[in-house]
């Protein structure tokens, strides 16, 4: 490979002055364009690192209507938060933003820092987002490296290396090759060429506005890089849910622990199971219900949704639970809850018991 030299000063310039100009015209209205307030900033990097920017603008813009500032998410219960970020994931994100919000009150009087390194103080906040917020919201001299932008780099510069050590890589690439005053644009401009041309599949090389720069399209290599990462095999995760309802239309949801997997969010009571157990999943079900409510009930077969997670692949198989008759429910206690049909869509879900949600509600049957 030939080995790669610094970009002279001419160089600079003309791919510094191709990327401002193609993104004065073609950037996107996103909402916290408008007015660049930090906390906004903030909200829309974090979310976005998780979602498509279609869904991360909807979700924006439900989270700011409630939550308008950094105090409105230092005082908001996590439920409330939850509800307003379900369906996004990574829930360990919001528990930290969260802290954040807190740290940010205690600490710093309710505004964001205007530092990388102040920035990386606060939980949850990574070089990415740090270097983000400082760079969009205070105009810090500092590159953001995400994967659109390490994409970009890797070609540009045709570079082999990948994950951590290309991102270090395209760290110092893009500090050397950012025009010092200009860092608001300079960063969102490699995201959103990144985002809108430099695509994972398909680069879209002929409205490249410096085609001429890219070591990676002259030795016809675009389509390799960044090179692949090595797979990391996703697990099975084999899961199985009771769908118990009231003869009033009322289903039975568990709350999970304030730690783990999915964290306080609300699910159809159930468990995970192995392929190999000698129990089959219907009686381990049962022993799952509830107050004696297994010895008295029969479940039969629903529905099965399955839904990727970063390790996981989770195999959901729901279980609709019928009470042999004459039997009372007996009280109910934390963490269960029996939930009015209409009023699972406030109670925030996993994705997997969100799924079989809609289809009972798809079906009729609540
Ligand atoms: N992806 C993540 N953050 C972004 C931003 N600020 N602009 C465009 N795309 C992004």
């Amino acid at each position: 490979m030939a080995v790669f030299s610094p970009p002279d000063a001419v160089w600079r310039a003309h791919f510094q002055n191709a990327l401002l100009a193609w993104f004065a015209t073609n950037r996107r209205p996103l909402p916290w364009r408008q007015d660049y307030l930090p906390y906004h900033v903030w909200i829309a990097e974090v979310m976005l690192q998780q979602t498509r920017m279609s869904r991360g603008v909807a979700y924006f813009h439900r989270w700011v209507a409630r939550f308008p500032d950094v105090a409105a998410v230092a005082s908001a219960s996590r439920d409330d938060l939850l509800h307003y970020w379900e369906g996004l994931g990574y829930y360990s994100r919001l528990d930290n933003l969260r802290r954040a919000a807190q740290a940010i009150m205690a600490k710093h009087g309710g505004q964001l820092p205007d530092t990388p390194e102040k920035l990386l103080r606060l939980p949850g906040i990574g070089r990415y987002t740090a270097a983000a917020v400082a760079a969009i919201a205070f105009g810090r001299d500092v590159a953001a490296v995400d994967a659109n932008v390490a994409r970009v780099f890797a070609r540009l510069f045709d570079l082999g290396q990948t994950h951590d050590h290309l991102r270090r890589r395209v760290e110092q690439l893009a500090a050397a090759l950012l025009p010092s005053g200009q860092a608001r644009d300079y960063n969102q401009a490699l995201m959103e060429f990144g985002a809108l041309l430099c695509l994972p599949r398909r680069a879209r090389c002929e409205q490249c506005p410096f085609p001429e720069l890219c070591l990676a399209k002259k030795r016809h290599t675009v389509a390799e890089r960044p090179a692949p990462r090595p797979k990391i095999d996703k697990t099975d995760l084999l899961m199985a849910a009771a769908i118990l309802r009231r003869p009033d239309g009322r289903v039975l949801l568990r709350k999970r622990p304030a730690t783990g997997m999915w964290a306080g969010l609300w699910e159809f009571p159930g468990l995970i199971h192995r392929a190999d157990e000698n129990e089959n999943a219907v009686s381990l079900l049962r022993r799952e219900l509830p107050g004696g409510l297994g010895l008295t009930a029969t479940l039969a077969p629903f529905a099965s949704v399955s839904h990727c997670h970063t390790r996981y692949r989770v195999l959901l198989d729901g279980y609709l639970c019928y009470l042999i008759d004459g039997i009372g429910l007996p009280p109910l206690v934390e963490p269960y809850s029996w939930v009015d049909g209409d009023q699972l869509a406030t109670r925030a879900m996993s994705a997997g018991h969100r799924r079989l949600a809609a289809l009972l509600v798809a079906s009729g049957i609540i």
